[in-house]
């Protein structure tokens, strides 16, 4: 399981880097969070096959989030666990491999004031 961020929108990004913190999400606040994380499965490393593969990736990608939210709720951040992702899209611009899978992505970010 990878995660790669996005970072600042004030930090100077090279044009494909842009391109991929662009596509991280659909919704509007994705664009403007200080960072955002992509959780990518590599089937071929799980050591299971087929559905069992997806069951044990699915669980982990649950724990790291849930451990996102955790450490967010204890330094007051805001996070939202996504399902929202445009997958083929965000695959292809990361240049992920056939059995590298896009599951989730998660934005942090802060608490509306
Ligand atoms: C698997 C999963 C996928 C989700 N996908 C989205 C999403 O794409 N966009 C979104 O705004 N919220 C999504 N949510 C809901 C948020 O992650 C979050 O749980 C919800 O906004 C409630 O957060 P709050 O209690 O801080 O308001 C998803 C939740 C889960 C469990």
């Amino acid at each position: 399981m990878a995660c790669f961020c996005t970072t600042p929108k004030r930090t100077v990004l090279s044009r494909s880097w842009r391109k991929i913190c662009a596509a991280t999400g659909t919704q509007a606040f994705v664009a403007a969070a200080p960072l955002n994380l992509v959780y990518v499965a590599d089937l071929s490393k799980t050591g299971q096959s087929g559905s069992e593969a997806e069951l044990f990736t699915a669980a982990d990608v649950g724990f790291i989030s849930e451990n996102v939210y955790l450490f967010c709720t204890s330094e007051r951040l805001a996070t939202v666990v996504r399902g929202s992702v445009d997958r083929d899209a965000l695959a292809k611009i990361m240049k992920l491999g056939p059995n590298q899978k896009v599951l989730l992505a998660q934005t942090v970010g802060y608490p509306k004031k």
